[in-house]
């Protein structure tokens, strides 16, 4: 009957507008430790960009943000770094993309693209702005229905290099190249399918999971290994040093990687290594099958509706 409750009210893709109303934290709340904290003005910039997402309903355009000049220069230096290190450090998917964003989304140093423009670009997700955090089960929820929570600010112009929580630059550079890969994004749905109406500690292993492969993930090409996953590919800093001897490298196993405890707001200690992109996709299908779930679900995309098939 849990199960069911929560299905119940998670059927279709306008019930994500109640995550709105449902953050942790809201995005205008910054840590004392956070480079933003002293700044008033860019504290009242993280409140109308919350803003816009808490009132955003599904279905709407994405409002456009005029970004301010200091913004600009700080999408430049992050734009102009990272590229300087894609060709050696990010996964072959990543750079077979890239170049496509650059020439048909506006991708350059002195543009931050839009995320209504990029939304409509993808032909299989959609974005969603989003006002804070949401929690594990929200934010996976939300892949079931080929929507992706995306923050619209940008990171303090202090820190252009890693950055304590995900940003603009995080989502476009990061993760929109990869889920403009068809693969990835049915990839993605599925991780998001797994989780509808799955126990408490099943989301968490699953979110443990999707942290240590779409976020901080590494797989083998030949005989290097690349970076493919978006919070590596948005921090200069983080992509040089993942590939450096300095943490620790360990085969990319669900089972035991759904155990590892990690630090959210620094380096990596420990990274999880796939035999290769397309591996870790099928390691992480079989384990969301593994789901323990009296029902399998899937996705109408003319309805915009999970179905829920008795099992
Ligand atoms: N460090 C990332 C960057 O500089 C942003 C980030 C912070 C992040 N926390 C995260 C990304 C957690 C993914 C998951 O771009
Ligand atoms: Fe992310």
């Amino acid at each position: 009957a849990k199960f069911m409750s929560c299905l119940a009210t998670n059927r279709k893709t306008q019930d994500l507008d109640r995550f709105a109303n449902q953050i942790l934290s809201y995005g205008s709340e910054l840590d004392a430790d956070h480079p933003g904290f002293t700044d008033p003005v860019y504290r009242t910039r993280r409140k109308e960009f919350a803003d816009i997402a808490y009132n955003y309903r599904h279905g709407q355009v994405i409002p456009y943000v005029e970004y301010t000049a200091e913004e600009k220069a700080t999408w430049g230096t992050v734009f102009r770094e990272l590229k300087t290190l894609y060709a050696t450090h990010a996964c072959h998917e990543h750079n077979r993309v890239f170049p496509l964003l650059e020439k048909y989304c506006g991708y350059r140093e002195d543009n931050i693209p839009q995320l209504e423009d990029i939304s409509r670009y993808l032909q299989c997700f959609r974005l969603r702005p989003v006002a804070g955090l949401l929690s594990s089960r929200d934010f996976l929820a939300g892949l079931a229905f080929r929507v992706f929570h995306s923050t619209q600010y940008i990171r303090h112009g202090s820190k252009p290099m890693y950055t304590p929580e995900p940003d603009i630059c995080h989502e476009l550079l990061g993760h929109v190249p990869l889920f403009a890969d068809p693969g990835f994004a049915q990839f993605s749905q599925e991780i998001g399918l797994a989780s509808l109406g799955a126990p408490d500690e099943f989301i968490e292993k699953l979110a443990t999971v999707y942290w240590f492969t779409v976020e901080f993930g590494l797989c083998k090409e030949g005989d290097e290994v690349k970076a493919y996953g978006a919070g590596l590919l948005s921090s200069f800093g983080e992509l040089q040093y993942c590939l450096t001897d300095k943490p620790k490298l360990l085969p990319f196993e669900p089972e035991k990687t759904c155990l590892q405890k990690y630090p959210i707001t620094e380096f990596q200690p420990v990274y999880f290594v796939a035999e290769s992109f397309e591996d870790a996709k099928e390691k992480v299908r079989k384990f969301a099958s593994t789901i323990p779930r009296p029902f399998s679900v899937r996705y109408n995309a003319y309805t915009q509706r999970i179905e829920m098939l008795d099992n």
